[in-house]
């Protein structure tokens, strides 16, 4: 039975990772220090553990703790089988957190990768599949964005997650460890936290939109984004964790739906399976935000068969339909306090 280590396993994508994981049988360890995770993911990991019979087990730790980082990997190896892939989701995202304190962001995700692939170089781990980020490609000119045009990123985040790639890059060159970096293009689903200051728009959005809040957009709103749904990020984690080592190793992906929607179009969509009636407010743009994304995702279909099953729309529906469920309660309890 392969073995699976998830970073970031009580965060948004990595407990989705380990959720499917676990539904398939297959056991898995995670690692997190809850900076931004959440404990309801990991009882929604527990949930999918219990249902299959298969073994979850968290190692609660930091990625700066190098000591800790190579603990977990060692005990993850010595629990059952020996440990094969490690999903590297954690990480300190958000541009404008990294602006705000980029030295925080800076040993999360940089000292944090270095440690863990230390470990992983240490304990003879086959592959690392590694969360990038589409924001490397900063604000220059040319669409859709492909691998071999050169990263421009902008704020440290992009910045510390570009680094990350090369480290990657650089550890299958020189030590043979296979490793995948797969760049996400704006991932939105159930579970992404919609009441933090770094939220991601589509999250926000639809609690404030429930709350009966006018949620805010930066700029005009006809930047466009590749959003691309959770599950589809799951699946090309699970197919580049599988594929041949000579299609994937030490390369760089997109992962996203190959489709631009603008803020302005989301807001409706998202305002009509809402109901809500109120328009956006707009205020200036952003330092450090991407003014447009829109990805090719040939090469990750060439690669390792990744097609992007579930489309935007269904996505959002599904992302509504999981924050009714879940913040339900939030909202009623604010239209109950307005006038
Ligand atoms: N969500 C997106 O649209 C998107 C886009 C591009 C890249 N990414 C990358 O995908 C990965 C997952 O992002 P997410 O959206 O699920 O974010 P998230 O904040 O929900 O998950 C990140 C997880 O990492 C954990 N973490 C942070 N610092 C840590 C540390 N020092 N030690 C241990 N654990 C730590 C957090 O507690 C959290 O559980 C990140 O690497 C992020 O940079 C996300």
């Amino acid at each position: 039975m392969a073995r699976y280590l998830v970073t970031g396993c009580a965060g948004f994508i990595g407990s989705w990772i380990a959720d499917t994981l676990l539904r398939q049988g297959v056991s898995v360890c995670g690692l997190d220090n809850f900076e931004t995770g959440r404990r309801e993911n990991i009882a929604a990991v527990e949930a999918a553990a219990a249902a299959s019979g298969a073994e979850f087990r968290l190692f609660e730790a930091d990625l700066r703790d190098a000591d800790a980082v190579a603990r977990a990997v060692r005990d993850t190896s010595r629990h059952g089988a020996e440990l094969e892939v490690i999903f590297h989701q954690g990480a300190l995202p958000s541009v404008p957190r990294s602006i705000l304190d980029p030295r925080t962001s800076h040993t999360a995700n940089i000292d944090g990768t270095f440690n863990l692939l230390e470990a992983a170089r240490a304990h003879g781990v086959r592959r690392v599949v590694y969360a990038a980020s589409s924001s490397a490609y900063g604000n220059q000119p040319g669409f859709p964005r492909v691998e071999t045009m050169v990263p421009m990123p902008i704020a440290p985040y992009p910045v510390q997650k570009l680094m990350g790639e090369h480290y990657m890059r650089s550890y299958w060159q020189v030590y043979g460890l296979e490793t995948v970096a797969l760049r996400y293009f704006n991932i939105f689903g159930p579970r992404q936290v919609p009441d933090s200051p770094y939220s991601g728009v589509m999250a926000r959005w639809t609690l404030q939109m429930m709350q009966g809040k006018q949620p805010t957009i930066f700029g005009d709103g006809e930047q466009g984004r590749d959003f691309t749904f959770v599950g589809n990020a799951v699946s090309a984690n699970l197919l580049a964790a599988s594929a041949p080592a000579e299609r994937v190793a030490g390369r760089v992906f997109n992962v996203a739906c190959g489709q631009r929607h603008t803020l302005n179009r989301t807001f409706q969509v998202l305002a009509e399976l809402l109901a809500f009636k109120e328009p956006a407010l707009y205020t200036a743009e952003r330092t450090g935000d991407i003014q447009n994304s829109l990805a090719d995702i040939s090469a990750a279909r060439a690669a390792f068969g990744y097609e992007p099953a579930i489309s935007f729309e269904e996505g959002l529906r599904q992302t509504v339909a999981w924050y009714q469920q879940q913040y339900g309660d939030v909202a009623a309890a604010a239209g109950a306090t307005r006038p």
